[in-house]
């Protein structure tokens, strides 16, 4: 199973950016151990983060052509207000699962909602890295029950 797993703005600083609600680890660490999941799962991983919006919607449009099975997304700050990124969801028609580091639902009110949620399969929040392993589970889970 191919799964592509996108990171949105600002999550290349993790490690850096407010350690006590996003944790130590570092964008490389994500990569990590989120990756070694995948491997144990014979899942095959690709990595992309981007600081823009365009880019992360080229991102997902070549995940169409090159018909990737599941993606996983941390959208950023993208979640709660990007209905471009949205639209790109929308319109691949592959299964993607939304994933935060952090507890959205008990941050700022404009953090709780999600435009993206509705096209997504599921949304997990506030498990940090694990969050992303939940997602390569669910996905898997999803693909073997097809
Ligand atoms: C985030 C939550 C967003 O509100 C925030 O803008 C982020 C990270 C998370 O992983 O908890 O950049 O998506």
């Amino acid at each position: 199973m191919k799964i592509a797993v996108v990171n949105g703005p600002n999550l290349n600083f993790l490690g850096i950016r407010e350690p006590g609600i996003y944790g130590n680890d570092t964008y490389e660490d994500l990569v990590r151990i989120v990756g070694n999941h995948g491997s144990e799962l014979n899942c095959e991983l690709e990595f992309f983060q981007s600081n823009g919006e365009g880019t992360i919607i080229d991102f997902l449009q070549k995940c169409y052509y090159e018909k990737v099975d599941g993606i996983i997304i941390n959208p950023g700050a993208y979640t709660h207000y990007s209905y471009a990124i949205r639209d790109a969801i929308e319109s691949i028609k592959i299964p993607t699962v939304e994933v935060h580091l952090s507890n959205i639902h008990k941050r700022e009110g404009f953090r709780s909602v999600s435009v993206v949620k509705e096209v997504c399969i599921h949304q997990i929040y506030g498990k940090k890295i694990e969050g992303y392993l939940e997602a390569i589970d669910f996905l898997l889970e999803r693909h073997n029950n097809d």
